[in-house]
């Protein structure tokens, strides 16, 4: 029976240390991963709201239990560790670890995802927020802005009272002076942005609605009642971070580059300056951030519809690749990955491209990662194993052979069964989903 130690933080408030060391012993002696569940792991940690995780949606988002056990044991995190997640997406980590009460740190190439982990990790309290809301509604009222910002194909995923009423409201939203709030007031106009689009809700990108669903009419909100539905949903969930923690430590960006990490003054990020990272990495030929990201980005200015593909480059796992780069298989120096590519090859030369890309980049994205790690700190990876062209490809195996070959030591090994659908873009329940989740645990040698 698992003794549980109550801690005096809210947020936190069992230590999992033992849990830690009973799943370590099994693994040591079995050598096999451990099935776990964990949300039973972290049973006190209610699925659905908490704090500031749902503020805005996001494909892919790690589930939030994950960070948080491993933050709550005291024989994985240190008081001190400064916390990293190079891959950082909308922040879940770096939420969990502010509310644990570490210093946190990230980075991700999407600026959609970046915003939101900014707005999610700075606390505004309830009067600030409201106060700006009346601001933007009495702004809103005036507005007769008309000036549509570049998103791409926006009469295909918009109707033009939408497109009118998004202006209106995005400029009363710009007006606001203080940049926390301002993006406070961003992000939650972006969370609305599909909502209010023509675009299906229930799959990750963009793909448009049919006005007849089966036996329902879809019926759209309309921008207003959204914003303010959205508004009101967002500041309760600030309050609730603050009646968690009301002392967050800073967590800051550290730039938009897993392979390239920097800290203040662009300088890059010292050795072994980081005491855990935890992370779920891009999936292997899954990944439509950028696609998915595309009409928030237009919407927010962040990038020029022209731009999303120089975007998608900087990701590792992209969708697209010049024909140049497929005419032969590129080897990656993992055998048993190698020889998985060369039968993909055979069937679709690009998907198999595709595939040694992200491992050569993981590569680079995993001895960066080892590189800011202190010695004996840990690196916890979260992976789905996903198809290719019906070929199993088992990333979580050959990015473990990568950090082996860096010099980590496997620790520990999860599986964790998923639910998630975030990265549905198909209508078709059989396209081919991640089920199973990874968790692999090294230690960085001291
Ligand atoms: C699985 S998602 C992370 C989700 C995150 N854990 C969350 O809960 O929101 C992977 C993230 O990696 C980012 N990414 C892809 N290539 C990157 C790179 N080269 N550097 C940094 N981030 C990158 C994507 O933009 C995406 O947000």
């Amino acid at each position: 029976m698992t003794i549980r130690v109550p801690s005096p933080n809210l947020a936190f408030p069992f230590d999992t240390a033992q849990e830690v060391e009973r799943l370590r012993n099994a693994y040591r002696v079995s050598g096999q991963a451990q099935e776990v569940s964990f949300r039973e792991l972290v049973p006190w940690m209610k699925v659905g709201e908490r704090a500031t995780h749902y503020l805005h949606s996001y494909p892919a988002k790690l589930l939030p239990h994950i960070a948080h056990f491993f933050l709550a044991a005291s024989n994985v995190s240190k008081k001190d560790d400064i916390v990293l997640d190079p891959f950082g997406g909308t922040g879940t980590v770096v939420l969990e670890a502010a509310l644990a009460g570490h210093t946190a740190v990230y980075s991700d190439s999407n600026p959609l995802a970046r915003l939101i982990s900014s707005v999610k990790t700075k606390s505004l309290n309830s009067e600030t927020l409201m106060l700006a809301y009346d601001r933007v509604m009495a702004r809103f009222k005036l507005s007769r802005s008309k000036t549509a910002p570049d998103v791409v194909n926006i009469d295909h995923w918009f109707e033009p009272r939408t497109i009118r009423d998004l202006c209106r409201l995005k400029s009363a939203v710009e007006a606001e002076e203080e940049l926390c709030v301002r993006n406070f007031c961003l992000a939650t106009f972006s969370a609305i942005i599909r909502k209010v689009s023509l675009a299906d809700p229930r799959l990750s990108v963009p793909v448009k609605l049919k006005p007849y669903d089966g036996a329902r009419v879809v019926k759209k909100i309309s921008v207003l009642d959204a914003f303010v539905d959205q508004f009101y949903s967002n500041v309760k969930r600030m309050s609730k971070m603050q009646e968690l923690n009301n002392n967050l430590p800073p967590v800051t960006c550290i730039g938009t580059d897993a392979r390239n990490l920097k800290c203040s003054g662009n300088e890059v990020l010292p050795s072994e300056s980081i005491g855990l990272i935890i992370t779920s990495p891009p999936y292997a030929g899954a990944q439509k951030y950028i696609r998915a990201s595309s009409l928030n980005l237009g919407w927010l200015g962040l990038i020029e519809s022209t731009q999303l593909r120089a975007l998608e480059d900087l990701n590792i796992g992209r969708e697209h690749l010049p024909k140049s780069q497929y005419t032969n298989i590129i080897s990656t120096g993992i055998p048993d990955a190698d020889s998985v590519l060369s039968d993909i090859y055979v069937i679709n030369p690009l998907r198999s491209a595709i595939a040694a890309l992200y491992l050569l980049e993981m590569r680079q994205a995993l001895t960066e990662a080892v590189r800011v790690l202190r010695k004996g700190g840990r690196l916890i990876l979260v992976i789905g194993n996903n198809e290719v062209c019906g070929k199993e490809f088992k990333s979580s195996e050959y990015l473990q052979e990568i950090c082996v070959a860096q010099g980590l030591e496997v620790e520990l090994k999860l599986i964790d069964s998923i639910k998630s659908r975030g990265l549905m873009t198909k209508r078709n329940r059989s396209a081919s989903l991640i089920t199973r989740e990874w968790v692999l645990v090294f230690r960085k040698p001291s």
